[in-house]
């Protein structure tokens, strides 16, 4: 089996997404069968203990698009009969722009590879997965205009704390990815019940909202991760606003 796993956060290894990735990509070796050998070009961290059977097991290529220049590295990676898993999560209700990028790069091999099956994994920092169903629909069109097989689009919103939650409390989750894990290795279509299981519900509840707008985005997570990158005095600022009114 030829797997082509693409982590579209531009955090890259420090991402939610490469939870995510590890997950997909140790649940896979855990249902397949396949025995081949094959460059890995991954650094395993959380969720992967198994990395060594990994290797064993399939031919397995991962990228980051938080790294530009594999971009075409990336592509290049696809061939004929390939399985593509693109994990990336919700910015500005779409995908990263790395991940965009890499999306423009795939027009190079667009109607040119045989039989190339494309997996969907989109995460949200916000509950509810209806802000993700419009970029679900342009994944649609993407791989017909690719003209690859659409395989599905596993969504899971809620998704910021994964990377710092210890596994043990994840377990649901896991297990969800497992068998999403299992329908890749299978060929087949994403399951209708886990997907269910994933998004827990379409729309977040009044308070929810209400608490998201009360805070005004000054959480104690955020603020420390602002603080952390020397930007939290920086966070209201409006570079592009014009300093006076002109008439142009
Ligand atoms: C610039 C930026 C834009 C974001 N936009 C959204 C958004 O529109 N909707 C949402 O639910 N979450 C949004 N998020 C939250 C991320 O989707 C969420 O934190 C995710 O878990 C990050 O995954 P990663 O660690 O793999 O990058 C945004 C985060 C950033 C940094």
């Amino acid at each position: 089996m030829k797997l082509v796993i693409i982590n579209g956060s531009p955090r890259g290894k420090e991402s939610n997404s490469n939870v995510i990735t590890n997950w997909i990509a140790t649940g896979i070796v855990k249902s397949t069968q396949v025995n081949k050998i094959s460059a890995i070009k991954t650094d395993f961290q959380r969720g992967a203990k198994d990395s060594t059977k990994i290797i064993e097991s399939m031919q397995l290529d991962k990228f980051y698009t938080a790294n530009i220049n594999t971009h075409r590295e990336a592509v290049d990676s696809i061939e004929d009969n390939s399985t593509v898993v693109v994990v990336f999560p919700l910015y500005g209700d779409a995908m990263p722009a790395i991940t965009k990028l890499f999306f423009e790069e795939l027009e190079i091999i667009a109607n040119k590879k045989e039989n190339v099956k494309m997996y969907y994994i989109v995460h949200s920092g916000f509950k509810g997965a209806n802000h993700c169903r419009a970029v679900e629909r342009y994944l649609v069109y993407l791989t017909d205009y690719l003209g690859f097989k659409y395989m599905g689009t596993a969504i899971k919103p809620g998704s910021e704390g994964l990377r710092l939650t210890p596994v043990e409390n994840l377990l649901d989750f896991t297990n969800d990815f497992y068998s999403l894990s299992k329908d890749i290795a299978k060929g087949s279509d994403f399951d209708v019940n886990t997907l269910k299981r994933l998004v827990g519900f379409e729309f977040p509840s009044e308070e929810y909202k209400i608490g998201i707008k009360q805070s005004n985005g000054n959480t104690g997570y955020f603020s420390r991760i602002l603080k952390q990158n020397n930007a939290f005095t920086k966070c209201f600022d409006k570079p592009y606003q014009r300093k006076s009114k002109k008439s142009y």
